[in-house]
């Protein structure tokens, strides 16, 4: 069974500028945002049967609800994240606080090296597929390789709209994933040419609607509304789709995928 953590966007809003999404002249409707937030809680706990943990949200803490951010769990170990910016660093100790007290191992990279958990590092099959640059640092995945003993691909991400790996790729199953090319270097295109036999290139349009940022459980595709050539392409591939909106998040430059972290993957499809 799948499981993940979410946190409630209660206290959601653009109070500061990270990326270039962010504008805060542009603020996001809290209400609106809960309210998407909540379709997507609901389209995963009743429709999919997927489990959601719930990591309690903080007053001032406004990007709290990426989870994906946290860290990046494999088996019982936990390896929290260090953000780039001191606008997120506070809420580390609430994310390892919540691994800690469920008996995870919990640890972290050494300093200074920056490091945004799942944002950044996404399997694909067995294999560890990690952007730096705008936020993660390419020693981080020699770390992480080190550390997990697993094959981690760095991705040279060269597009500041897409500055986390999840943000333009989005692992569909082993050996196929979607991708936005030119979110990344001449260099790592053919990294993931090579590793991943089955590409699916989104369109630049469909991109900055985050089409990439799609969650994925199973056989079925969550995914930004307004994004119908990669809808298509997935349900020719045998995907359900699901299409939900997160305009609100989007202001945020987050999507489905953000909103989540895998605590357990079902890979028994
Ligand atoms: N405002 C947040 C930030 O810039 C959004 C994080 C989105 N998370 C993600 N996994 N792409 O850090």
């Amino acid at each position: 069974m799948t499981r993940l953590l979410m946190c409630r966007p209660d206290h959601y809003g653009i109070y500061y500028e990270i990326n270039p999404w962010m504008d805060r002249r542009r603020q996001a409707d809290r209400a609106v945002a809960i309210r998407q937030w909540e379709a997507l809680y609901r389209l995963l706990t009743e429709t999919l049967g997927v489990r959601v943990e719930l990591l309690p949200s903080v007053p001032g803490l406004p990007d709290l609800c990426f989870t994906a951010n946290a860290g990046l769990l494999v088996k019982s170990l936990f390896v929290s994240s260090r953000f780039r910016y001191r606008e997120r660093e506070a809420e580390v100790p609430y994310f390892t606080q919540w691994f800690a007290e469920r008996n995870y191992r919990v640890t972290c990279l050494p300093e200074p090296v920056f490091f945004e958990g799942e944002g950044d590092a996404l399997f694909c099959g067995n294999d560890l597929f990690a952007g730096y640059r705008f936020r993660s640092e390419l020693q981080a995945h020699h770390l992480l390789a080190e550390l997990l003993g697993l094959q981690v691909y760095s991705l040279e991400l060269t597009d500041p709209w897409f500055y986390h790996v999840d943000t333009c790729f989005c692992p569909l199953q082993p050996g196929r994933a979607a991708y936005y090319p030119k979110a990344f270097s001449p260099a790592s295109q053919r990294v993931l040419k090579e590793a991943i036999p089955e590409l699916f290139p989104v369109t630049e349009a469909e991109a900055k609607r985050l089409a990439c940022n799609a969650l994925v459980i199973g056989r079925s595709v969550i995914l930004n509304a307004d994004c119908p050539h990669l809808v298509r392409t997935l349900a020719e591939a045998g995907y359900q789709v699901y299409e939900v909106e997160t305009t609100e998040f989007l202001k945020a430059g987050g999507g489905p995928k953000c909103l989540a972290l895998f605590l357990d993957r079902d890979e028994s499809w």
